[in-house]
């Protein structure tokens, strides 16, 4: 595994400093630790939990090694376990978000990034589906995310470009 840059955890802390200080969130009922409230809208999220690594728009950093996810990110659920796969990914997991959250954030990123490579655009991520697919997570995700980019690279779909560890 390549070395963690600080930059990417600077990226990281950026929008959660910006999202806790701005005045919106100062008013509400702030019900959860992280200084969100479990009904703010699903982009406040994304931009929270994961915006600062993957960008607001989904885009990523070559540089600081996170992937693109425009305008693929949806083709992992042609595969089997592409679902199983994306809910795991360590941004994901370390976020501490429920599983009604993840599944919030999940279909945010495939309907705004990834809406042309779905397979089926009526495809949505619940809490359950999450909740299941969190009981047991992948023991090597290189190795899955690589047995998925094959496997899918035979049917003639490619996965997001710029993930580090093809
Ligand atoms: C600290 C930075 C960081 C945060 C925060 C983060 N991610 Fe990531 N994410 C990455 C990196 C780096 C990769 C690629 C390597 C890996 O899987 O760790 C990645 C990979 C992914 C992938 C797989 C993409 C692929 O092509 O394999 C998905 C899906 C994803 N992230 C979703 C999210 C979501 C949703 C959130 C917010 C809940 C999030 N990430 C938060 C850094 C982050």
């Amino acid at each position: 595994m390549k070395p963690i840059t600080l930059k990417f955890f600077s990226r990281a802390l950026l929008p959660a400093a910006l999202l806790l200080s701005a005045p919106t969130f100062a008013n509400s009922n702030l019900s959860s630790i992280h200084g969100i409230a479990d009904d703010a809208p699903v982009a406040n999220k994304y931009a929270l939990f994961c915006g600062g690594c993957h960008g607001l728009d989904g885009k990523g950093e070559i540089e600081a090694d996170v992937p693109m996810m425009p305008p693929r990110i949806g083709a992992f659920l042609y595969d089997e376990e592409g679902a199983w796969y994306m809910v795991n990914v360590g941004g994901v997991m370390s976020a501490g978000i429920s599983d009604q959250d993840a599944a919030d954030i999940m279909n945010y990123v495939i309907t705004s990034f990834g809406a042309e490579s779905v397979p089926n655009s009526t495809y949505r991520f619940t809490a359950e589906q999450v909740a299941k697919l969190r009981e047991n997570p992948p023991e090597d995700l290189v190795k899955l995310r690589r047995d998925i980019s094959k496997r899918l690279e035979k049917r003639g779909i490619a996965l997001p470009d710029h993930y580090p560890w093809n």
